[in-house]
């Protein structure tokens, strides 16, 4: 039977990836809700039909949802994100949208610690009353991150600055987001849960140097700095305000092993086993690096 699925966020991290991988279906028709037609040129050359507009224009929301059976909601980290995922979710449930297969966070709840934690947990508990059929995925910090956060101080002085002191998290390769929110599309095995998802083992900011100094053959250096110092240095890059207090919010739930959670979603849920860090860093790191 065909279905028709729509992606928000669709020329992001998550969403660019997805989408081609959804349009290689024959009976998958896929929607990809974008602001700029130019930025989602390869999404269309894909085989994806494009909905201009945003978050914000209540018209474009609906013209988008129309006809839709699946809805992936993915919002960009800001601090509307929960009401720009209340509009998609009203619009969709009132164009008769069946089912929404959700990019949540790690630990979503509204009372987390902080407001990107929140923001998702008050998403979360909208899906979970609307009657839609869901899947929600909660993914810890993306493996990638490393690369806009860490690329340039690796390769320029050999140092890798954060501020989660010695915590453990079991952070996932982005990749595997993908395969797993594939799958929440084209089966109905996952309906109505909430999957915690990690990469396949938990490690340090420490482990992360030692290891890229073992792969990289060269010395690289964790230089464990306060959560503020995040704070400020995001600040400074002119990534804002909001973004640089998520950021440290974190950095001190991390400092606590908050994230030191592994999980059997991701082989359970794609059949395969979970990216490792070191499979990370081959394929994406050291070409990043240009290694
Ligand atoms: N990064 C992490 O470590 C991490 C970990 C766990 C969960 N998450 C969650 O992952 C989600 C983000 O996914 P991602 O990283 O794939 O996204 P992303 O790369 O940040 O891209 C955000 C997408 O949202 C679109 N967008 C932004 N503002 C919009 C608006 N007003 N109306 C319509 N579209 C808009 C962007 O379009 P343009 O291309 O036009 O800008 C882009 O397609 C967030 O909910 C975040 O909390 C992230």
């Amino acid at each position: 039977m065909l279905k028709k699925v729509l992606v928000t966020g669709a020329t992001g991290k998550i969403g660019s990836q997805l989408v081609p991988r959804l349009a290689a279906y024959n009976n998958i028709e896929v929607r990809a809700l974008v602001r700029d037609a130019e930025k989602a040129a390869s999404l269309e050359e894909s085989g994806a039909d494009l909905a201009l507009g945003t978050f914000e224009d209540p018209q474009a929301i609906r013209a988008a949802v129309d006809g839709v059976d699946t809805l992936v909601l993915i919002t960009l980290q800001n601090p509307n994100a929960a009401n720009q995922a209340s509009a998609v979710l009203a619009a969709a449930k009132e164009e008769g949208v069946h089912k929404v297969v959700r990019l949540s966070v790690f630990k979503a709840a509204i009372d987390g610690p902080a407001d990107v934690t929140r923001l998702h947990g008050r998403t979360d508990a909208d899906i979970q009353a609307s009657g839609l059929t869901y899947v929600i995925l909660r993914p810890p910090f993306f493996m990638q991150n490393l690369v806009f956060m860490a690329a340039r101080s690796i390769a320029s002085e050999g140092k890798l600055y954060f501020g989660t002191g010695k915590g453990k998290l079991a952070m996932i390769d982005l990749r595997d987001i993908v395969d797993c929110a594939e799958q929440s599309v084209i089966s109905d095995e996952y309906d109505n849960q909430i999957f915690t998802l990690s990469g396949p083992e938990s490690f340090s900011f420490q482990d992360i140097a030692d290891r890229l100094t073992h792969i990289f053959a060269r010395r690289i250096q964790y230089v464990a700095v306060p959560p503020e110092a995040v704070e400020q240095s995001i600040r400074a890059m002119g990534m804002g305000d909001w973004y640089a207090q998520v950021i440290r919010d974190l950095c001190k739930a991390y400092r606590e092993n908050w994230g030191d959670v592994v999980t059997d979603s991701v082989p359970h849920i794609t059949g395969h086993p979970a990216r490792s860090f070191d499979v990370f860093a081959r394929e994406i790191f050291a070409p990043a690096l240009k290694l």
